[in-house]
């Protein structure tokens, strides 16, 4: 399939019925919206879709008219080429935006009276720029798009006939200075198609066309740039300029502000009050318009990595309601507004889906900790997790991994010399919770994990190390304290090893913990037992009724009918992986396995692991959107549950009004076809291909039975003992894979015959 013919596709898949979906589908009454007008506010998409198609290309724009609410505005920052002809292009130099460089015509200018250089628009004709492409120019976003859209003409934009084009005029004077008058033009260009907004950070060139345009279909909108920088033909600051609203009102309907004029960071960034602009430009009569959202850029660590908490914050604090927002992601805004807001802390359920934390909520605390966990309750899960470790001194206990390094500051304590060696654990070495006993443990200070440090992007600093770390007992206790919580999970990992090698029986103690705490009854809160060991959950099937829940701890493309089988004889549930429903390469869908469906068929509920809110974790596919991700794989793969460090946004996603709409589901609440996007990915740009995830089979679930305990023996060093505890199992390749199960076709149809 050509890359445009495959687009065309992906765009059917996101239409549905979307000319049926009238204006704010979901939200009935509309009078709760504090904007000037009372209306929802507005949906302005940065160059289009810019957040993931190259800024201002055909595809970007498509994409935004048909992922977006109705009514989404489309932004074009305008600029002129040396004869005149307006094009879109996020930046008079286009080499960052477009293939030009290669015709290596560099130049310096004065631009707002520094000198610049780049290659400027007013240097080429339109006809020179022909043969020039739109590209990525945001490094941290995928280049598989390039050069599938030419450079396009204003008009080519207004002829996508959106409901809404706003045009950016962010360097008049520039032209001016080049012979090139951008008044000419934009009052030439408004006599032809209809331009509903003009923003521009120039007072002069706004007073310019004020009396010249039709304020019933143009708005003018001031743009503010930084406080501190000069506007040019006044001379003034910004920030002094935001002072008389009065005399911006003069020549604007409008103004046009970084997100921070509203709410400012620190230089830490963290959130401060919000100030009173928004209110005081509606009381001036002024609409208000906030820009610089992006959901692959970092913002305030307040937001926990949820764009959508920060949309919400702008247009539903209770306080006020910005008019409109610019953004480089309009499918996640169009969400915010549409599905997210007001939703009220009683909201139903609307999706049947299992929220069971991760560590607790170990994106925002330090896992498996107190805080980890009350946290993850008042974000609405419906399971918490232990995982169970054992101290020196035989108590269970949460924690995320069985070293302490990776969740404590154990390394810089006075037990670093406690480092040992345990092939069999883990490679490298670690200090491990079974050589310390429980009180040094509890002396020890919690750690948040940072599992997207390389891409600079850390949890929370102020709570780095909050919390303190529960023994199971106080786990179950907590948990048992909870009226909203159904369930609790304690996961087992390594028990061979560490009966075997440290006579510490982890199943027999996990047991007793629970019997102490009243929970070998039948329960109102169900308790799940999850480990990758069949034995561990054998010795849980005898003893009592417990739901068990097999975790298949490596990705796989498909489980064999005698593997299901098996697992159905010592599991009642099943753990796999985001890969393991939705394979990918390079982070591109390439399709969906039949692996949840042949598991539910067996009658085994799915839960999938680990879903994060920061965007490095989801694929392209999703747009940087987590509740993107979470709908596609809870509407489209049907799991039963999702596993999250972040349990607020799978909560929130259940209760939010876009669900359960029928034919009416707008696009932002429609799953994605998975492999759509590599399917536009032209063959040159297509990543090399990856081996397949392997087959589950029998030999991989199959264990040895757990060792028993003769006598608790202290042991002397923890590194001793080098011989295998298990049988060891076959070796598996943990790798992501490019496998076509079903062509994309078939995947479309998929998506349809569920709409
Ligand atoms: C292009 O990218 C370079 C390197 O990041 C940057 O220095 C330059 O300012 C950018 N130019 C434009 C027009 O954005
Ligand atoms: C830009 O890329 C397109 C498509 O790859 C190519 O046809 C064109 O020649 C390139 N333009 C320049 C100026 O090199
Ligand atoms: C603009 O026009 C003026 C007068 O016609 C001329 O002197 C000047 O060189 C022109 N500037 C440019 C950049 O073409
Ligand atoms: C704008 O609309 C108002 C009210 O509908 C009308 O009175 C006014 O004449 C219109 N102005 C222009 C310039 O068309
Ligand atoms: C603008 O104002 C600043 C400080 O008020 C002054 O330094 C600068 O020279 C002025 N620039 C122009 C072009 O008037
Ligand atoms: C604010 O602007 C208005 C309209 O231009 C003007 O009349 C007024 O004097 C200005 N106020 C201040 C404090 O500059
Ligand atoms: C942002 O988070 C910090 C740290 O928790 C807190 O002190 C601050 O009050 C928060 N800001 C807002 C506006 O909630
Ligand atoms: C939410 O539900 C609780 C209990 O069901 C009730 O007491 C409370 O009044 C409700 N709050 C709102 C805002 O409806
Ligand atoms: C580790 O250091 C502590 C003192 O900080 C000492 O008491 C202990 O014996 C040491 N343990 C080992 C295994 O070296
Ligand atoms: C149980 O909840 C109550 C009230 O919410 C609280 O006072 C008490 O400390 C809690 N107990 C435990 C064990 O968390
Ligand atoms: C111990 O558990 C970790 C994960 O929890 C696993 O990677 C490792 O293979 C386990 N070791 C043994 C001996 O079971
Ligand atoms: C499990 O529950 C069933 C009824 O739900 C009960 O008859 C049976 O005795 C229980 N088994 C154990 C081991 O508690």
């Amino acid at each position: 399939m050509s890359s445009s013919r495959a687009f065309t596709s992906l765009l059917a898949a996101f239409l549905l019925l979307h000319s049926l979906v009238t204006l704010v589908s979901a939200q009935g009454s509309t009078s709760r919206w504090q904007t000037l007008s009372g209306n929802p506010p507005l949906v302005v998409a940065r160059g289009g879709f810019s957040g993931l198609f190259p800024d201002s290309s055909y595809y970007a724009y498509q994409f935004a008219l048909e992922t977006s609410v109705p009514d989404v505005i489309l932004w074009c920052d305008v600029q002129l080429t040396k004869d005149g002809v307006g094009i879109c292009a996020p930046d008079l130099r286009l080499e960052n935006s477009t293939n030009i460089s290669i015709l290596n015509k560099y130049k310096t200018y004065l631009v707002n009276g520094v000198p610049t250089r780049g290659c400027f628009s007013v240097d080429f004709t339109f006809s020179d720029l022909s043969s020039v492409v739109y590209t990525q120019g945001v490094y941290s976003r995928p280049n598989k798009f390039d050069g599938l859209s030419p450079i396009q003409q204003v008009e080519n934009v207004a002829a996508l006939k959106p409901s809404g084009m706003w045009l950016n005029v962010q360097h008049d004077a520039f032209f001016t200075q080049h012979n090139l008058s951008m008044r000419s033009y934009i009052l030439a260009l408004s006599r032809k198609v209809v331009v509903n907004y003009i923003s521009s950070p120039e007072v002069v060139f706004l007073r310019s066309i004020a009396a010249r345009v039709n304020p019933n279909v143009t708005k003018l909108v001031f743009r503010f740039l930084g406080p501190n920088d000069f506007e040019p033909s006044t001379n003034q600051t910004y920030s002094s300029l935001l002072k008389n609203l009065t005399f911006i009102k003069t020549f604007a309907s409008g103004i046009l502000i970084p997100k921070g004029y509203i709410w400012p960071v620190d230089a830490s960034l963290y959130l401060q009050p919000h100030t009173s602009v928004v209110l005081d430009a509606h009381k001036a009569g002024l609409e208000v318009f906030a820009s610089e959202f992006y959901n692959d850029v970092p913002f305030s660590f307040n937001y926990s990595y949820d764009p959508v908490s920060e949309y919400l914050s702008f247009i539903d604090n209770g306080d006020f309601s910005v008019d409109g927002v610019l953004s480089d992601f309009p499918i996640t805004l169009s969400g915010a507004i549409d599905c997210f807001s007001h939703l009220g802390k009683n909201a139903s359920e609307k999706a049947k889906v299992l929220v069971i934390s991760k560590n607790g909520a170990s994106g925002d605390y330090p896992g498996c900790t107190d805080k980890a966990y009350q946290k993850a309750i008042s974000d609405g899960a419906d399971v918490i997790d232990c995982p169970v470790q054992m101290s020196k001194d035989g108590i269970p206990f949460c924690l995320g991994s069985i070293n302490l390094i990776d969740s404590t500051t154990v390394a810089q304590s006075k037990y670093s010399n406690l480092s040992a060696i345990i092939p069999e654990l883990k490679t490298g070495s670690g200090i491990f919770t079974f050589s310390l006993t429980w009180s040094q443990i509890q002396s020890l200070t919690p750690a948040m994990a940072n599992p997207y440090a390389k891409y600079e992007l850390f949890r929370n600093p102020k709570f780095r190390n909050d919390g303190k770390f529960l023994s199971l007992s106080d786990f179950l206790a907590l948990a048992k304290n909870s009226s909203s919580l159904s369930g609790v999970l304690i996961s087992i990992e390594n028990a061979s090893y560490l009966i075997e090698k440290q006579q510490l029986p982890v199943t027999d103690a996990v047991l007793d913990a629970l019997s102490k705490a009243g929970y070998d009854k039948q329960n109102a809160m169900e308790l799940m037992i999850q480990s990758s060991n069949s034995s561990v959950l054998m010795k849980f099937k005898e003893k009592n009724n417990y739901t068990l829940v097999y975790k298949v701890d490596e990705n796989i493309r498909d489980a064999l009918d005698a593997t299901i089988k098996d697992i159905k004889t010592f599991a009642d549930s099943v753990v796999i992986s985001k890969s393991s429903v939705f394979p990918d390469n390079a982070l591109f869908l390439t399709g969906v396995t039949d692996v949840v469906p042949r598991l539910k068929s067996a009658g085994l509920p799915v839960y999938v692991e680990t879903f994060s809110n920061e965007f490095v974790s989801q694929a392209w596919d999703f747009f940087s959107d987590a509740n993107v991700e979470v709908n596609t794989y809870v509407m489209e793969a049907n799991v039963n549950g999702v596993i999250t460090d972040f349990p607020l946004t799978a909560s929130r996603y259940k209760r939010n009004h876009c669900l359960n709409l029928g034919k009416n589901t707008p696009p932002y609440m429609t799953p994605v076809p998975p492999g759509g996007l590599m399917e536009i990915i032209p063959r040159e740009l297509l990543p090399p291909a990856e081996a397949p995830n392997p087959v589950l089979t029998e030999n991989d679930v199959a264990e040895s039975p757990l060792p028993s305990v003769i006598a608790r023996v202290p042991s002397s060093s923890p590194g001793d003992g080098t011989a295998q505890a298990a049988a060891p199992r076959p070796n598996r390749q943990h790798k992501i894979a490019a496998c076509f199960f079903l062509t994309n076709l078939a995947i479309l149809f998929t998506v349809f015959s569920l709409l």
